[in-house]
């Protein structure tokens, strides 16, 4: 469906057979869903919009959301009920801080996505791609970084965004652009800026970090312009042939 100018696109027109790479559909471990039957309403959606295949990709951090680790989580992913028409797989979103350097002493233990790629996040209000060193010790424990939403991070907020952006690209790490972001859902900084490294070339995948129905209505309705929706083809792409083998 094209809006009545066609000078719009609906997102959700892309996202036919969609592999997501991020969400927070496995019930009761974070702040997404926090039941069966809530995970089952967002599935729901998920596959109305063109959803075919969703990696759940919980919060791991620590003295949050008690503490989850791999074991808590893969014993509630046994739990979880299927959904028809979408394929579900466990990974994680590791939040960088200084105990993530204990999930590295025991890499093959952590919650990697196709071909070891791994899932983490920054706090919003870090002002300088830091925790390099961590990222470094987990490339050179076979692990493949994904950092998760870098256009909502206060580092990419100022003119130093390019170069702190760069210090992570710099080193092979792959940006995943949220799709909320990319609607304006956080912001019109925020929103620029997505932009800005979307068409800088920055970002490898797009995720859709699914919480709740606000995300999907969010979705369902949000249009980008016809640049944004060429520039984020590859990237829907790379969800599937790299992520999803
Ligand atoms: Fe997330």
């Amino acid at each position: 469906m094209f809006s009545f100018f066609k000078k719009k696109v609906y997102l959700c027109d892309l996202l036919e057979d969609f592999h997501d790479v991020h969400s927070h559909l496995l019930w009761g471990v974070d702040d997404g869903a926090p039941r069966q039957d809530s995970t089952d309403r967002i599935a729901a959606e998920l596959v109305n919009l063109g959803f075919s295949h969703v990696y759940l990709t919980p919060h791991i951090i620590y003295g949050c959301y008690g503490n989850q680790t791999s074991e808590t989580l893969k014993a509630r992913f046994a739990e979880l009920a299927p959904y028809e028409g979408l394929e579900y797989r466990l990974a994680a979103e590791y939040f960088l801080d200084e105990k993530f350097s204990q999930h590295l002493t025991e890499p093959n233990k952590m919650l990697t996505m196709a071909d070891n790629h791994i899932l983490v996040e920054y706090g919003l209000q870090v002002t300088r791609a830091e925790y390099l060193d961590m990222l470094f010790e987990a490339s050179l424990a076979g692990l493949k970084i994904i950092i998760a939403h870098p256009e909502r991070y206060a580092f990419a907020f100022d003119g130093r965004n390019m170069h702190e952006i760069e210090k992570l690209t710099s080193k092979g790490y792959a940006l995943q652009l949220n799709m909320l972001s990319l609607l304006g859902k956080n912001g019109p900084k925020v929103k620029s800026i997505a932009e800005e490294l979307l068409f800088k070339g920055k970002y490898t995948f797009l995720g859709s970090d699914t919480h709740s129905r606000l995300y999907t209505n969010t979705i369902k309705e949000g249009t980008i312009s016809p640049k944004v929706a060429e520039a984020i083809k590859p990237l829907i792409a790379n969800n599937k042939e790299i992520l999803w083998k």
